[in-house]
């Protein structure tokens, strides 16, 4: 019987991932950014996937070399497969990959009534085919004895069903459910959990809202530091966690 003895279970301050590499997807600004640094700080190497901010992702390159670790940086369209395929294939060049964090989304505001096809095809791509393929490919390159971890950045709007934003929300809900299935079907050596994060940076290209706070138990916005340190906890803590969807909201999911 396989049974894990106290002694080697971590306590959170010992939570770390020396040597290992981890590809988080989008990684080169926000919270991708945010992810990216806090696993280099935890130890790991990082696979710097990014897609149009190259002069980003160089400066995170900077940044996480600068804390001796070993940083990759790796261009790819995750709306195109061919261009996932690459992704992969350069990616493993770095060795094996431990770690998986499919972060890179789109999140575009469009109802159900003013999504085109074209809207609807773009956001499962990105969001959704996008993880999977990647998911695919990863738990092929890791060896049979050897473990590996996969983390989806999903949304607090994933979990319940809700009109707005609505190719992004269906996009996220069906990543949802793909957490659960991968966790069995790559279970026992690969464990597959769910960050479901609430407002915690808001859009870029749109001014901050702060009428959403009042639906927010917390009352505030939450900071990625936040994010990053339930991210190393799936990471680097206990594997006997998989198939959880950690909800990140401020309490936001229960009102
Ligand atoms: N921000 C929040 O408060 C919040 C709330 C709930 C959930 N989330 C989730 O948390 C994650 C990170 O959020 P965020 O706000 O930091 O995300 P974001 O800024 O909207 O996007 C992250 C990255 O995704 C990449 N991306 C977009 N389209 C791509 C494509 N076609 N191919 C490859 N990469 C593509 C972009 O990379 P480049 O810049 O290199 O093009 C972008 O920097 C997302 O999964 C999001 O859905 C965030």
């Amino acid at each position: 019987m396989l049974f894990l003895h106290d002694d080697k279970i971590q306590s959170m301050d010992e939570l770390s991932l020396p040597g290992k590499t981890i590809l988080v997807t989008g990684a080169a600004r926000r919270i991708g950014r945010a992810l990216a640094l806090a696993c280099a700080r935890a130890g790991a190497n990082i696979i710097i996937h990014y897609n149009e901010s190259e002069e980003e992702a160089a400066e995170l390159q900077k940044e996480i070399e600068s804390l001796d670790r070993r940083a990759w940086m790796i261009q790819a369209d995750l709306g195109k497969p061919a261009s996932i395929e690459k992704l992969i294939s350069q990616a493993i060049k770095a060795g094996p990959i431990y770690g998986l964090v499919n972060n890179a989304a789109i999140f575009e505001s469009l109802t159900m009534q003013d999504a085109t096809l074209a809207d609807w095809e773009r956001h499962l791509a990105v969001n959704l085919t996008a993880p999977f393929l990647l998911s695919q490919a990863f738990a092929k390159q890791v060896p049979a004895n050897e473990s590996g971890r996969i983390v989806n950045l999903l949304d607090w709007r994933a979990l319940r069903p809700g009109a707005d934003h609505f190719p992004y929300t269906v996009s996220k809900s069906a990543l949802a459910a793909m957490t659960r299935s991968l966790a069995i079907a790559l279970a026992p050596n690969i464990t597959v959990n769910g960050l479901a994060l609430g407002a915690i940076l808001p859009p870029s290209d749109k001014p901050v809202n702060e009428k959403i706070l009042k639906d927010i138990p917390a009352k505030r916005w939450g900071g990625p530091k936040e994010i990053a340190d339930a991210l190393i906890f799936l990471l680097a803590g206990s594997a006997y966690i998989t198939g959880e969807i950690i909800q990140i909201d401020g309490g936001r999911h229960l009102i």
